[in-house]
């Protein structure tokens, strides 16, 4: 963490739930006056309690010190009343709901209500800035500053008329919250690690659809062989089955990924309807408390998990390579975004590297032969692999 940065002295926060408690208290850590406005009075009259609590966790992880909560605490303003949230904001951050329409209203209402020098920026997990930023005339000065929940990682992206000074400002912000930034080249669905996580969880998903694979051993090859806590359907069961089946709705990518989509939806489909979206309701995948994969003996029968392994990495390489190829962040900023989203020492372009063009081609054709990814696909990766350099 470094000092604030001189552009920005206060920070506004659309919308007090999850992200705008979690975030506000970060920026109030590391010096920044931060005002939370959001329409419901209650979940505003929540906000200390909840924030309490973020920062027991902020404290315990180390990410700042148990003096330092106070007066953070007292940095944060609530408010009901646009005008007074808009009034000395250098900067805007919107985390208000997943929705296109309320997104958009609510920039053309704090670019009207903002000072003209004032970035509004929207933290969106699945639109694409160019899908929001025509509701605001300070195109300019308006990007998305996307974080996630638990990592150090922050996606800035422009959209059409974004500064590079606009850009410059995000990054440095960043930088004083302890993040780290990845500025994408270009606009991405999803981002770097999202994009990487679904290629994820949809090939895992497939694998049960199809009757290839259980939910056990899909969790327990990814788990044991990248020494990760958790497998892609614990991670399904930890985002929520609504939340991810209404994304994959929301996705719009190739006819090839549009059908693997459509092949695994209705079983996501199945278990929101019966009430089962996860974690948050006790069951999803598995049951909650107590889940299985976080009982010593989940691991204990290795078989089958080295072939499972290698077509679930498989995708995720295969989506980076194709992030990279699409011309959305170099190879090494794919790995960093990985590292810093994930807490590994290592990224998919250091498999690809690990595995050089010859197996990459052989990977790939198990994988179209599996139907997780297509032909054209496959070619087009193996092009840029083989240009990598060596
Ligand atoms: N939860 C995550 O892990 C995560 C991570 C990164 C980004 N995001 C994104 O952040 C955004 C918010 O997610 P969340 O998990 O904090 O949701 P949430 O439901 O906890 O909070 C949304 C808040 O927005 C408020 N709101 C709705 N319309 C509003 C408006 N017009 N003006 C002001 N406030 C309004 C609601 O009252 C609610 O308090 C979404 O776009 C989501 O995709 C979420």
């Amino acid at each position: 963490m470094t000092a604030p940065i001189e552009e920005v002295g206060t920070v506004c926060y659309i919308g007090a739930g999850t992200m705008g408690c979690v975030n506000s208290l970060v920026a109030a850590v590391s010096g920044y006056d931060v005002v939370l406005y959001d329409l419901s009075e209650e979940t505003l009259s929540m906000v200390a309690e909840r924030q309490r609590g973020f920062a027991e966790h902020m404290v315990a992880i180390g990410y700042c010190t148990a003096e330092a909560v106070p007066d953070a605490l007292a940095r944060v303003r609530t408010t009901s009343d646009p005008a007074d949230a808009a009034a000395g904001a250098d900067l805007v951050s919107e985390s208000v709901v997943e929705q296109v329409g309320i997104k958009r209203d609510a920039h053309a209402l704090f670019d009207r209500l903002c000072g003209p020098s004032t970035i509004l920026t929207t933290n969106t997990s699945s639109l694409l800035v160019s899908e929001i930023e025509g509701a605001v005339e300070r195109g300019g000065r308006f990007a998305a500053l996307h974080s996630h929940l638990g990592s150090p990682l922050y996606d800035i992206v422009g959209g059409p008329r974004t500064t590079p000074e606009t850009i410059d400002v995000l990054r440095r912000f960043v930088l004083s919250l302890g993040g780290v930034p990845l500025v994408l080249r270009r606009e991405y669905r999803g981002y770097v690690v999202n994009g990487l996580i679904g290629a994820l969880t949809r090939t895992a998903l497939q694998l049960i659809a199809r009757g290839d694979a259980t939910v056990p051993l899909v969790d327990r090859s990814w788990m044991l062989h990248r020494s990760a806590p958790i497998g892609p359907f614990g991670l399904l069961d930890l985002f929520g089955l609504d939340v991810v089946a209404d994304n994959m709705r929301n996705a719009t990518d190739s006819a090839d990924q549009a059908a693997r989509r459509s092949s695994v939806l209705p079983l996501l489909t199945d278990m929101v309807e019966a009430g089962n979206l996860g974690m948050k309701t006790g069951s999803g995948f598995y049951e909650y408390p107590d889940t299985a994969y976080g009982r010593p003996d989940f691991l204990e029968d290795q078989t089958g998990t080295e072939a499972m392994h290698r077509l679930l990495v498989g995708a995720v390489i295969h989506r980076a390579v194709v992030i990279a190829a699409d011309g959305v962040a170099e190879p090494e900023d794919v790995d960093r975004a990985w590292q810093a989203a994930m807490g590994l020492d290592s990224g998919p372009f250091d498999v690809v590297r690990e595995l050089g063009p010859d197996e990459f081609g052989e990977m790939s054709r198990e994988l179209v032969a599996s139907d997780l990814i297509s032909e054209t696909e496959a070619h087009r990766a193996q092009d840029y692999v083989n240009r990598l350099p060596r």
